[in-house]
């Protein structure tokens, strides 16, 4: 159990909520195209709104770097937002964030009113934790609440240089729930726990590996990374994406599951084409390919080794796709395991980003049991490490 206080442990009554949500949602046209995040964020608010507070939120969208930039405004957040929560959230366009129209706006909140303030990376200061813009967000509020799961694990003005002028500092429920789920899942899993690690690139992932070694029974190899777990076994893997730099540390992990009794497993067949296309002539490759093919997808006969070694599973954490999922000849890998973890009676739980993408576009988004709202934040949190958006707020 998270070790902080939350918003059950305080009065808000009259009081200024500065409240950080993680709305960092993809945008197409001005519109947005997933709004996990926005629903996400419900709860926390719902409740500081029926509490009587005066309800002030903000959070970074995208990077623009220290300026305004109109595409990153979070002025479609607030439209979306006030038909999620049946009631006017109130947009403070302001170019300095907190300039003279957001304190103006929060000056004429009442009890129960909703404000939500502009791109916090408006500002310059924001990703370098200065003081200047931490002391100005500070100033909106009596209370501060961070409920930016998906933004824990960066120490920016808004989740961790605010905490410092402000008495109070706790956290929200999406981010209890996030640290509840992949807490437990690591440090106290039900047994079997099994992971499943995916996506392209070994290097983002080596101290993931290399921590969840030490937790689970089975952990499960496929996407991009596995190639180069595969050219570490002495198999050629064409054009496909490889990490030649990896290749000794590749050696070293299946050395270390060896040593640890982890049931290590790593795709035995491969669905490979020549070109990046989802129309592509492909083949199923066992053992090395030819130098112009390139893997896309884990093939039939790892699909059933994987979806075999989760079935008898209690606690399944899964990030990262098996291939590339966007397309659909390629996404069969990926689907097979969104199936298996669906069918399954186990806790199971899904890593933010690309694997959250893929299990809600493939229609498994309410088998899961938590599907995490962070993509880095949740990554950095398997690897051990100690979120600073976690540990900015007050201890119990
Ligand atoms: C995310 O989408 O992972 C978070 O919102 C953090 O965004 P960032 O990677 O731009 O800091």
């Amino acid at each position: 159990m998270l070790n902080k206080k939350s918003v059950d442990d305080i009065n808000v009554k009259g009081k200024k909520v500065l409240v950080r949500c993680d709305f960092n949602v993809p945008l197409q046209d001005g519109k947005i195209t997933d709004e996990n995040r926005l629903v996400a964020s419900l709860p926390t608010i719902k409740k500081l709104i029926a509490d009587g507070g005066k309800v002030i939120l903000c959070s970074h969208l995208g990077k623009p770097k220290g300026e305004p930039k109109p595409e990153l405004s979070l002025a479609p957040v607030a439209a979306r937002m006030s038909e999620l929560l049946g009631q006017e959230v109130v947009f403070a366009a302001d170019p300095e964030v907190v300039g003279p129209n957001a304190k103006a706006a929060v000056a004429a909140m009442k009890d129960g009113d909703v404000v939500l303030l502009e791109n916090t990376r408006y500002r310059k200061e924001e990703t370098k934790n200065g003081e200047a813009f931490s002391k100005d967000l500070a100033s909106l509020c009596e209370v501060f609440v961070n409920d930016a799961f998906g933004t824990a694990h960066r120490a920016h003005c808004s989740n961790v240089g605010v905490t410092q002028y402000v008495d109070t500092a706790v956290v929200g429920y999406l981010m209890q729930k996030e640290i509840d789920f992949l807490g437990n899942a690591v440090n106290n899993p039900e047994r079997p726990f099994v992971a499943i690690l995916g996506g392209s690139k070994v290097s983002s992932k080596i101290s993931v590996i290399n921590n969840l070694l030490d937790k689970v029974d089975t952990l499960i190899i496929g996407g991009g990374m596995a190639y180069t777990f595969a050219k570490a076994a002495g198999f050629e893997v064409g054009k496909s994406l490889l990490e030649a730099d990896y290749i000794d540390y590749a050696n070293e992990m299946v050395q270390k599951a060896k040593d640890k009794g982890v049931n290590l497993l790593l795709p035995v067949d491969t669905v490979v084409a020549k070109e990046f296309n989802n129309d592509a002539p492909s083949r199923v490759v066992e053992g090395s390919m030819e130098p112009d093919e390139m893997g896309l997808d884990i093939g039939p006969k790892t699909r059933e080794l994987y979806k075999d070694a989760v079935k008898s599973a209690k606690t399944v954490v899964w990030n990262g796709p098996m291939g590339v999922f966007e397309m659909p000849n390629f996404a069969k890998g990926t689907i097979a395991v969104a199936e298996a973890l669906a069918e399954i009676d186990a806790t199971t739980i899904i890593g933010g980003g690309d694997s959250a993408a893929a299990v809600n576009q493939l229609g498994f988004g309410d088998k899961m049991s938590h599907i995490s709202t962070g993509g880095g934040a949740s990554l950095e949190f398997l690897e051990g490490k100690e979120l600073p958006g976690v540990a900015a707020a007050n201890d119990k």
